[in-house]
């Protein structure tokens, strides 16, 4: 039995030294130690023992228990410590890095005009009317006065989102004149911005989606004078006091008649220059006297209220604004493009 104590204290001894984890030493305590332990096993038998022996034997025993339970302590302090250690050197933290700074953003150049567009027509007693970019057929051009055949009506132009055509993406801001006339009825001055659709290719001019301002004035005796003085009055204050603009004629079905604004080119003062295409001049918007069939569609009598409504480009006008050449640099939304503005 002395022998059987004695390889039972070393080998548990060897086998807790060598522990890695605090769960190896809980199994050796099992081993050793546990009711069905082998230390255990051992004091059985002590009934089998002459009575001089067992209380020899019985000493032994005790002792073998107290040396295994102390190195089992130790162990358990050495795991611990080693567990410390190893999870000091994994989150090593160098106080003396820089930390990084938080950057804070800032509104999108695009925004940032639409939002001094809408101050001035703010200013000049206008309100702004917010309307759905899933439009009726109805609205974006049976109620605008554009017949059956217009070329804007085809597949090969407009996102159409039902077989028979009823339901699309707006092609044009227009519908707003129709839905804000229902909704405010008139006098009204409004202008209301948001998101275009129209199957185009993307280019240096062109995306699918871009953005437009309309506007809508109609009162007792509005005439082309007040269209193109108010028209004046704001790019004027957009692009500098003293900003020509010309009215070219144009058709549109809403309007009649209906013309085209340009501006004289900011940059080359009207000489030519890659900017404005060697043209001098930069379309700017399309506008026009509203068509009496519109008025009369919304419920409005045309002999006795008049208007005028119009539509700007807004990704042309930040693009003139902050002279942006490439209209795709406007929705990549590269920080190193926005941090410039
Ligand atoms: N909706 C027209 C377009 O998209 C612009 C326009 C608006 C023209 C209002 C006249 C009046 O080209």
């Amino acid at each position: 039995m002395k022998e059987q104590l004695e390889a039972i204290r070393k080998s548990a001894l060897e086998s807790i030294a060598g522990t890695q984890a605090g769960a190896d030493l809980e199994a050796l305590r099992v081993k050793y130690l546990g009711k069905k332990g082998e230390l255990t096993a051992v004091l059985k038998q002590m009934g089998s023992l002459s009575a001089e022996l067992r209380p020899v034997m019985g000493q032994m025993a005790n002792e073998v228990r107290a040396t295994v339970e102390k190195a089992m302590e130790e162990q358990t302090a050495i795991l611990a410590e080693k567990a410390l250690e190893a999870k000091l050197a994994a989150e090593t933290l160098d106080v003396t890095i820089p930390g990084r700074p938080a950057e804070i953003g800032h509104k999108h150049p695009m925004y940032t005009a639409l939002d001094e567009f809408k101050q001035i027509f703010l200013n000049m007693g206008f309100e702004i009317f917010d309307g759905p970019e899933i439009e009726q057929e109805d609205y974006n051009f049976t109620k605008l006065n554009t017949p059956d055949d217009h070329p804007a009506r085809e597949w090969s132009d407009t996102f159409y989102l039902t077989e028979d055509s009823r339901i699309l993406l707006r092609t044009q801001t227009s519908p707003m004149q129709i839905r804000a006339i229902e909704e405010h009825g008139v006098p009204i001055r409004m202008i209301s911005p948001g998101r275009v659709y129209r199957k185009d290719e993307v280019d240096a001019t062109h995306s699918p989606m871009f953005h437009q301002i309309e506007g809508l004035v109609v009162d007792k005796g509005i005439t082309m004078a007040d269209l193109k003085g108010t028209l004046n009055a704001v790019v004027r204050e957009i692009y500098g006091p003293n900003t020509q603009t010309r009215f070219r004629p144009h058709h549109f079905p809403f309007t009649e008649p209906s013309c085209e604004m340009d501006i004289q080119c900011h940059k080359c003062g009207g000489k030519g220059c890659p900017t404005c295409k060697g043209e001098g001049w930069i379309e700017v918007l399309g506008a026009g006297m509203v068509h009496p069939k519109v008025l009369r569609n919304c419920g409005v009598d045309p002999d006795e209220y008049s208007g005028y409504a119009f539509g700007f480009g807004l990704e042309r006008l930040a693009m003139g604004q902050y002279k942006i050449s490439d209209l795709r640099l406007i929705f990549e939304n590269d920080i190193r493009f926005l941090e410039q503005f």
